[in-house]
C-alpha cells in the first residue's frame, strides 16, 4: 500500500514531477520507424509532451513542438523538404533544433525568423524505433540492448495503446506469480466462454493449474524475492520445499531492465522478447512486444529492410475486449486497475516481493534524481557508436527447455508453433514466414537427428 503522495510520486511523468524528471534522463521509443516509411510526418505523445515527429529528404529527424509558431497550424500536416519541415499554411520551415529557417511571406532582407524557435528534442533510430530524448543535454548513450542490434533472424514489432498508467504494466512484468490465475483459470474461462476449452493438458491454461494443483497438494507454495543488479533486477522464484542453490532462485528468472524494459524469455531458444511499456503521458502506455526470432544459422533468413510494426487492436468488431491469448490477458490486469490505480487501498502480501521490489528501485532512483545524481543504465555517449554488453546476471544462459513449464504450456500438440497460437505472436506481421522458418528448423533437427543414429548392423551373410 502506498499513500496518495508516494502513488503520485511513482506514476506522474509529466514535466517537473519526480518521476518524469527521472524519465527525462532516459530514452524513449516515440514511433516504429515502418510508419515513417509510409508517412514521414507523424503526430507523437510521449512523457505528456504532444510533439511531431518528421524525416525531411535528407534523412534527418526531427521532433519539434506540435504548434506552428506563427498561427497555431499543427505540423503534424507539415512538409518535408529537403532540410526539415514546411507548415503547409505559409510556408514557415523549421529544422531539427527547432529553428525557424525561412518565413517566405515575410520581406527577403526580413530577419523576423531569426527571434523564432519551437521546441525540439533529439531523435534517432535503432532497431526499427524512433527514440527521443527530452531531458538536459548532453544526451546520454542510447544503449543498445541486444535485441535492438540484432543482426540476421526474423523482428517483429506489435504495439499496443493501453488506457492506463505506465507502472501498472511494469508491476505486472514484476509480478510472476500471476501466470496461474490470469493465463490458467482465466484463459480457461475465456476458452468456455468461447466454446473452445480443451482438456489437451499441453494447452497453457491447464498446465498453469494442474502444476500449481500439484503445488497445493503437497503443501508446498512458490517463494518470491527481488533480486537488484547492475542494470536493474530479476525475480528470484523457487518452490518452499525445494532447495536454495536452484539457479531461479539465486540469480533470478525475467529481468527488468530499469525503468520499463522487461525480457521474460530467458535469452533461450529462437523467440526472443522484449516487452517495453512507454509512458506516452500519465493514463495512456504504449506496449511493445519486440520480438526477434533467431533461427540456426543452417536456415535461409530473408534479409529485412525494415522491420515491420502493426498497431494490434485491444477489442474485437463487436467492441468486446481480446482475451483469448496470453498478451491480452495481461492488459486485463493493467487497465482494469483504473486509470491510475488507486494503491491507498491495495494489500501486497508475500507474494508481492517483487512489486515492492521495484517501487524500492523506482524511489530510489527518483532520489538520485533529485539530488542531482545519474540513475542507473544513464551511460555517457562518447561518441563511438558503443554498445552496451549485456551482463550475464541479466541474461541468463538458457537450459533445456523442456524443464521450463512456460515452454511446455506453450506446445500445442503439433497442430501449431509455440506462442504462435496463443499469445501476441500471432499478430506477427510475418507469421506465415515465421512458421515456415520454424519448420525448415524442426526438419533440420530431425535431419541431424537421423544422420547422428548410428548404422544398422550388417546382418552375416
Ligand atoms: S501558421 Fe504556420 S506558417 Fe502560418
Ligand atoms: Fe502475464
Amino acid at each position: 500500500m502506498l499513500s496518495k503522495e508516494q502513488n503520485e510520486r511513482l506514476t506522474k511523468v509529466g514535466p517537473g514531477t519526480p518521476c518524469g524528471e527521472l524519465m527525462r534522463r532516459y530514452w524513449h521509443p516515440v514511433a516504429a520507424s515502418a510508419d515513417l516509411v509510409k508517412n514521414p510526418v507523424k503526430r507523437v505523445k510521449i512523457l505528456g509532451e504532444d510533439l511531431v515527429l518528421y524525416k525531411d529528404r535528407s534523412g534527418v529527424l526531427g521532433l519539434i513542438g506540435p504548434r506552428c509558431l506563427h498561427r497555431a497550424v499543427h505540423m503534424e500536416y507539415g512538409i518535408p523538404e529537403e532540410t526539415g519541415l514546411r507548415c503547409p499554411y505559409h510556408g514557415w520551415l523549421y529544422d531539427h533544433k527547432g529553428s525557424c529557417i525561412e518565413t517566405p511571406l515575410e520581406p527577403p532582407d526580413s530577419t523576423f525568423k531569426d527571434k523564432i524557435k519551437t521546441k525540439a528534442y533529439p531523435a534517432r533510430e535503432m532497431g526499427g524505433l524512433v527514440w527521443a530524448y527530452l531531458g538536459k543535454e548532453p544526451a546520454p548513450l542510447l544503449p543498445c540492448w541486444d535485441l535492438f542490434g540484432q543482426e540476421g533472424g526474423i523482428r517483429q514489432i506489435m504495439g499496443h495503446m493501453i488506457p492506463c498508467n505506465w507502472l501498472q504494466v511494469v508491476e505486472n512484468g514484476g509480478d510472476p506469480g500471476h501466470g496461474v490465475y490470469l493465463h490458467g483459470r482465466y484463459f480457461q474461462y475465456v476458452l468456455e466462454r468461447e466454446g473452445k476449452l480443451s482438456d489437451d493438458t499441453r494447452h497453457r491454461s491447464n498446465a498453469a493449474l494442474s502444476q500449481h494443483q500439484e503445488l497445493m497438494k503437497r503443501g508446498a507454495y512458490t517463494k518470491y524475492r527481488t533480486i537488484y543488479n547492475q542494470y536493474g533486477m530479476t525475480k528470484g522464484v523457487m518452490t518452499s520445499d525445494e532447495t536454495e542453490d536452484d539457479v531461479n532462485w539465486q540469480v533470478g528468472v525475467s529481468p527488468v531492465v530499469f525503468p520499463y524494459l522487461r525480457n521474460p524469455d530467458r535469452g533461450a531458444g529462437i523467440r526472443r522478447v522484449y516487452q517495453i511499456g512507454v509512458p506516452l503521458d500519465d493514463t495512456t502506455t504504449w506496449h511493445i512486444s519486440y520480438h526477434a526470432y533467431l533461427f540456426p544459422p543452417e536456415i535461409e533468413v530473408p534479409k529485412q529492410e525494415v522491420i515491420p510494426y502493426v498497431e494490434v487492436p485491444l477489442k474485437d468488431e463487436n467492441g468486446n475486449y481480446i482475451h483469448n491469448y496470453v498478451l491480452g490477458q495481461d492488459m486485463v490486469a493493467w487497465y482494469s486497475q483504473g486509470d491510475i490505480t488507486d494503491r491507498t487501498e491495495e494489500h501486497l502480501g508475500v507474494s508481492d516481493n517483487c512489486i515492492i521490489g521495484y517501487r524500492k528501485m523506482l524511489d530510489e532512483q527518483i532520489k538520485v534524481v533529485e539530488q542531482g545524481g545519474t540513475p542507473i543504465n544513464v551511460f555517457p555517449d562518447t561518441g563511438d557508436g558503443s554498445r552496451i554488453d549485456h551482463s550475464p546476471v541479466t541474461w541468463r544462459e538458457g537450459r533445456d527447455g523442456s524443464q521450463y513449464y512456460r515452454y511446455n504450456y506453450h506446445q500445442k500438440g503439433g497442430a501449431g508453433r509455440t506462442y504462435m497460437e496463443d499469445d501476441v505472436d500471432g499478430y506477427c506481421p510475418d507469421k506465415d514466414l515465421i512458421l515456415d522458418l520454424y519448420r525448415q528448423t524442426a526438419e533440420l533437427g530431425r535431419n541431424k537427428a537421423a544422420a547422428a543414429q548410428p548404422a544398422s548392423p550388417v546382418a552375416p551373410e
